[in-house]
């Protein structure tokens, strides 16, 4: 028979997809910070990124400001950056020297090597003590062109970055909704 252990509230961790967030200042200057508290809801005909940030940070403020973001998914081969871009604040030094250009369809800074995008625009900040969670419109998806998504969403070629604490990637292919009921 299994038995079950009390482990704590400290251990609240939560399996986390890692996103670099881009965003742009009032004088146009991009910033980029690994955020991996992100989720996605819906509402009547939207898609909405889910993100909270804590503290203060160069990336909320200049959301706050511009009302735009991008959420540049993290796959294995971009560890290095995200880990440097998360050691130090855009407050305080320019946090930009990565191959950046503008998005497709939102004026937010994409990161080039990042092979899934979301460009998005903040329509609901709700506060909880010194975190802010940022309710943010999907405008548009932007891929590495070389990606063919016919067959749909593969995640061995998008290969991301998933956290909890630790660094993973994902491991085996499981099946589709159904192949179980
Ligand atoms: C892997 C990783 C995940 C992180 N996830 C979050 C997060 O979900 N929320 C948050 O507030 N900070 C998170 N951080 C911390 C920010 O990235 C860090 O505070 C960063 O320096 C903020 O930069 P900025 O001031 O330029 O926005 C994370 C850092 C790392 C390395």
């Amino acid at each position: 028979m299994k038995t079950r252990k009390s482990i704590g509230r400290e251990h609240s961790m939560c399996v986390q997809p890692s996103f670099i967030i881009g965003t742009y200042d009032e004088n146009g200057v991009a910033n980029f910070a690994p955020i991996t508290w992100v989720s996605i809801t819906w509402d009547k005909d939207r898609f909405l990124l889910v993100i909270s940030m804590n503290g203060s940070k160069k990336t909320k403020e200049n959301a706050e400001t511009n009302k735009k973001l991008s959420a540049n998914l993290v796959s294995t081969d971009m560890l290095e950056l995200m880990d440097k871009l998360g050691s130090y604040s855009g407050s305080d030094v320019v946090k930009n020297e990565v191959l950046h250009e503008e998005g497709l369809t939102l004026k937010v800074p994409i990161l080039m090597e990042s092979k899934w995008v979301y460009e998005c625009e903040v329509t609901k900040i709700v506060q909880m003590g010194d975190t802010h969670t940022y309710f943010c419109e999907v405008i548009d998806v932007t891929i590495d062109a070389s990606i063919d998504i016919s067959k749909g969403h593969d995640l061995f070629t998008l290969d991301p970055v998933i956290y909890s604490g630790n660094y993973y990637s994902i491991g085996k292919y499981l099946g589709k909704i159904g192949d179980f009921v």
